[in-house]
Order: structure tokens, then sequence, then C-alpha cells
């Protein structure tokens, strides 16, 4: 999708121009510090129609960081302040860095398929990446899946038992214990999860509000099933779905660099971080996600915490 494209020109006489990635865009001539409304919005209309974007050449600081996510949506900080950056709370900082000895925001997050914050009644439909320690010898990346691309992809019968059909999505499998979690048993951390934030139902699948596409808006880290089917027929049609989706056909991968801001839509994607686990090196990447004032689907039936 708009495989090369020239943006046009905009105030001092700056060029915004679009290379192809393996999946989305770089964008180049845009300068996030001082980016104008019409270039912002431009970026929008460009990330909905390219899926990501990654901006090159970027020079942030975190406060320009966190400004420039304000002008392109509404940032929230994620619902565990033990991600937090310790100055700038809206940036999630995952990172295996240690600075005396203490460590620096929460290690290996993401190594899952999944979609952003989908477990939450209101998900963050835009997250944005900014690298601030990459590894020096192994290059660094993130996979993604184009989750409209694979339900287009997907046979008739199985778009048909998907038909207003709504998944059940819980972070609750994917948190990661805390030092002051220490002393209670995993029942009584499953329950504090399950209060803290209640497996929510979202449409299986959903309209993008935007491109008004059709996208499975399911992962397998955090859909545990499908609202009101059997325990077997919930396991085998998200197996089939997910075994389907997470192939080399639809997995895209985009390496990271330093200066690079990734920008990508949560409806659309699907990801995993690229970490090597045999191969770890520090590194340190900033991440906000944003609510972009439109809904889940365009035709919106509202997302609920289940009963
Ligand atoms: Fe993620």
């Amino acid at each position: 999708m708009d495989a090369s494209w020239w943006c046009g020109h905009f105030r001092r006489s700056k060029l915004m121009k679009t290379a192809p990635l393996d999946l989305g865009c770089s964008v180049t001539g845009v300068n996030a510090a001082k980016a104008t409304k019409t270039e912002i919005k431009k970026l929008r209309d460009l990330l909905y129609k390219n899926r990501l974007i990654v901006l090159k050449d970027q020079n942030l600081t975190e406060a320009q960081y966190c400004d420039f996510a304000k002008r392109v949506g509404n940032p929230v900080p994620y619902l565990q302040d033990n991600y937090h950056h310790p100055e700038f709370p809206l940036i999630f900082v995952s990172s295996n860095v240690k600075k005396d000895g203490k460590q620096i925001g929460v290690a290996r997050t993401g190594g899952y398929w999944h979609s952003d914050t989908s477990f939450e009644k209101d998900p963050k439909f835009i997250t944005m990446l900014m690298p601030k320690v990459l590894p020096k010898n192994f290059a660094r990346s993130t996979r993604f899946i184009d989750m409209a691309a694979v339900y287009k992809a997907l046979p008739a019968a199985t778009k048909k038992k998907l038909a207003g059909r709504e998944f059940m999505h819980t972070g609750k499998m994917r948190y990661k214990v805390r030092t002051q979690d220490a002393g209670y048993d995993i029942f009584e951390i499953l329950a504090t999860i399950d209060k803290l934030c209640p497996a929510v139902r979202h449409p299986a699948v959903i309209e993008h509000p935007y491109t008004k596409e059709k996208v499975l808006y399911g992962n397998r880290g955090f859909t545990l099933s499908i609202a009101d089917a059997s325990l077997d027929e919930s396991a085998s049609l998200l197996k089939e779905i997910f075994d389907f989706a997470e192939t080399p056909r639809f997995v895209k991968e985009v390496q990271w660099s330093m200066g690079d801001v990734i920008i990508w839509d949560n409806r659309f994607l699907g990801h995993t971080s690229g970490r090597n686990e045999g191969l770890e090196e520090e590194t340190m990447m900033y991440r906000i996600t944003l609510q972009d004032g439109m809904p889940l689907c365009a035709s919106q039936i509202n997302s609920k915490v289940a009963a």
C-alpha cells in the first residue's frame, strides 16, 4: 500500500518522503519535535493506510517524545506503574539495563504474539516505540502480522464461524510477578490481576473506523477464548486462526535504528518483540500507547467487562 509516495511541500519547505518497508513505510523530512498540525494529520493518514510508519532521523528528549504523542493522540500511562519512566509516567520502559545495580523499567516484555492493551476495556490503538539503547552486535527488530490481510485470506468457512462472535481477552497469563508479590500464592496474585483488569469481550472481527477494512482482532497472547462457546470449539477455532496467521506468509519484520520512532495501529497489527534469548544484550525501548479519538470498530459494539 502507498509503496512510495510524496506527501508534498510543508511549512519551512520541508519535504515529507516515504519509502516502503517489509511492512508499512519509513518517513523522512519531518521533525517530530516541531511537526505542524498538517504534518501530524498526514502522519495519521499514512499510519492508518500503511498500518505502520517509522519516522527516521529523530532526536527527541523524553519531554519532546511525550509532547509529540500528545499531539498525535491521547497518550495514557500503562496501568501498572512499575513500568513507568520515573520522571515521565507516559513512557513505558522496556529494558534489561541496570543502573547502579538497579533494574530500570521491566525486562523481557512482549516476547509473544499480541496487540498492545487488547485486554483492556478501552484498548490503546496507537503504539509508539523509541529506542534508547540498542544491542551492539545484533540487530533489534519487531515482527508484525497484518490481521486485515489474515482475515481477508481466511477460508470462507472460518469467516462464517467467526461472524458475530466475541473474543475474551485477558493479560492475566502474561503478568510479570513483582518483588512485592512475594508471599502471595498464585491464586491470590491471579485474583489481584482480575480486580485490576478483568477479562473483557471485544468483537472478533472489527471494521476499521478509518479505512473500513475488516480486521481479525485477536492474538494468541491475550485472547483467551471465544465468548459463549464451548471449551472445545473455542480452543480449536483459536488454534486454527492463530496457526494460520503466524506463518511466513503473514509475518513481517521491521528492524530498529537509533533515531527511529516506530508508530503502529494496534487494531491492524499483532506483534512480538524480536529479542533473542540466547544473545541478550543491553536494550532499552521507550513505549507510549495512545487513544486516537476513534472507536475500536466503525460500527462500535461496545466492548464490555465480562460478567
Ligand atoms: Fe507490545
